[in-house]
């Protein structure tokens, strides 16, 4: 019979040592990070369909809270609606860190469990609508049995956010680890940490590493911190998926994937990274990969971006209805009783400045290096305007119809769900618009606003 390892004692002591990631309470004060994958808008939208109703009933869990990022952003999101956050960690020190910063924020909807992920599904908790697992079920000694006790605690409508490594894109990391493999096991982590830090100090300039962190900045970085170098580089149990095993994981616990979505550090927008059409611009290939299953066109994207360092992405628990592609494909609109909102907002600006630059090619951009291009005018502009949140997706139809494609004789009810069809696709691209119900949770972006500049 197998022999269940909850945790091995070295993954134990690691973290007991250099908490993760390195995080001051004092900070607090100044900043709140908000953890793509966590924003409660998001989970909404690509997790629940829009429908969730974000009150005092609701549950979140975050497993392997490490020194509190997500519980942090989770439980300010729901202070004034009232849900509550339940913060999973077995490392002492690293909840030492969480709960000073939660405390410093105030924060007092949150618990704190200090056990393993087995042990707490074990003790058969009430189920909860979200689950945040980042950067946790690759450092198991079994995985899958990881995702199966978290499916055991989320409620059957539940979304479970996850984070794990990415086979591809951390390929630097695989051949610094297999390079230093011979050097390691006579040293404890205090003196192979020394060791990296020396190599990493004098790396030649053609190491992968450079390339996958984005150049000589990323190791300076690292160099001032040593829970990310041990993390990185010296983690005793680490396990990496591509997008076919990011699939596969997620179905051996009866989980489908319901989107790819952005995380610290690579975007937060990373579900665009996915799509082919961002990617490909040859067009022979790109309509053949059309014809593909979702999952080859997003493995696909893996492997020609080259630069998917982790994957981060929703997951359901699979229905027996369930098509193969279930995933929501952005051009398709939302059901028609939802209204689409920016979660991005425009700036002060934006729709004079459409309207200014009438008939001329424009740069939509968000400020975080995501833009799209177009040619807009006071009718674009319009319709924009109208995505305020309270319409629904069947109001926007009959806006777009009767007030500005009413001059056009033909079925102008198939013309405006395809007109709106594409807008949504554009907006939806990078996140700048998401949909929930017209009275539900719509939270904006705190972090990027929309501007139009001519191209
Ligand atoms: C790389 S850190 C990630 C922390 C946090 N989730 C984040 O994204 O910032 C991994 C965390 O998982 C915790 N961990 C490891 N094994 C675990 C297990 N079996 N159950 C629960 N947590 C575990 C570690 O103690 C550590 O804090």
């Amino acid at each position: 019979m197998k022999v269940k390892v909850a945790m091995s004692q070295k993954v134990r002591e690691l973290y007991e040592q250099y908490p993760y990631p390195l995080r001051d309470p004092q900070q607090e004060k100044d900043r709140l990070l908000m953890p793509p994958m966590d924003s409660l808008s998001r989970i909404n939208h690509y997790g629940f369909a829009g429908r969730k109703v974000i009150d005092n009933n609701f549950r979140a869990l975050v497993a392997g809270g490490g020194t509190g990022d997500a519980m942090i952003w989770l439980a300010e999101q729901l202070r004034d609606a009232g849900g509550t956050v339940t913060y999973l960690e077995p490392s002492l020190a690293s909840t030492k860190v969480a709960r000073a910063r939660a405390e410093a924020r105030g924060l007092e909807n949150v618990t704190y469990v200090n056990a393993t992920i087995s042990d707490f599904a074990a003790s058969k908790p009430d189920g909860f609508d979200y689950i945040n697992c980042a950067g946790v079920l690759h450092h198991l000694e079994d995985p899958e049995e990881g995702l199966r006790d978290l499916t055991m605690v989320l409620k059957p409508d539940g979304v479970m956010g996850v984070m794990v490594y990415g086979e591809h894109g951390r390929l630097a990391v695989t051949e610094w680890r297999k390079m230093v493999a011979p050097l390691l096991p006579e040293k404890d982590l205090g003196a192979q940490l020394s060791m990296t830090r020396a190599l990493l100090a004098d790396l030649p300039e053609d190491n992968m590493l450079l390339k996958m962190g984005g150049g000589p900045g990323f190791i300076k970085g690292l160099l001032e911190n040593d829970p990310e170098i041990v993390d990185l580089l010296l983690h005793p149990v680490e396990c990496a998926y591509d997008v076919h095993g990011v699939y596969d994981f997620a179905a051996s616990a009866g989980l489908k994937v319901a989107a790819f979505t952005g995380f610290f550090g690579f975007g937060g927008t990373g579900k665009a990274h996915y799509a082919i059409e961002n990617l490909v611009r040859d067009q022979r290939t790109l309509r053949e990969l059309a014809t593909k299953p979702l999952r080859d066109q997003q493995a696909f994207c893996e492997r020609f971006s080259g630069a998917m360092p982790l994957h981060a992405f929703y997951l359901t628990k699979a229905k027996a209805e369930d098509a193969d592609d279930a995933q929501g494909a952005g051009g398709v609109l939302p059901d028609a009783d939802l209204a689409p909102y920016f979660f991005v907002r425009p700036n002060e600006t934006f729709f004079d400045d459409l309207i200014a630059l009438s008939g001329q090619p424009v740069l939509i951009e968000d400020g975080s290096g995501n833009a799209i291009d177009l040619t807009g005018g006071p009718d674009l502009a319009k319709l924009l305007s109208v995505f305020d949140g309270t319409r629904t997706v069947e109001q926007l139809i009959a806006v777009l119809r009767d007030e500005i494609l009413d001059r056009q004789p033909i079925d102008m009810n198939q013309i405006a769900a395809n007109t709106l069809g594409a807008v949504w696709a554009l907006f939806n691209k990078f996140d700048w618009m998401l949909a929930a119900l017209p009275n539900g949770w719509q939270q904006a972006d705190q972090q990027r606003t929309l501007s139009v500049r001519k191209l």
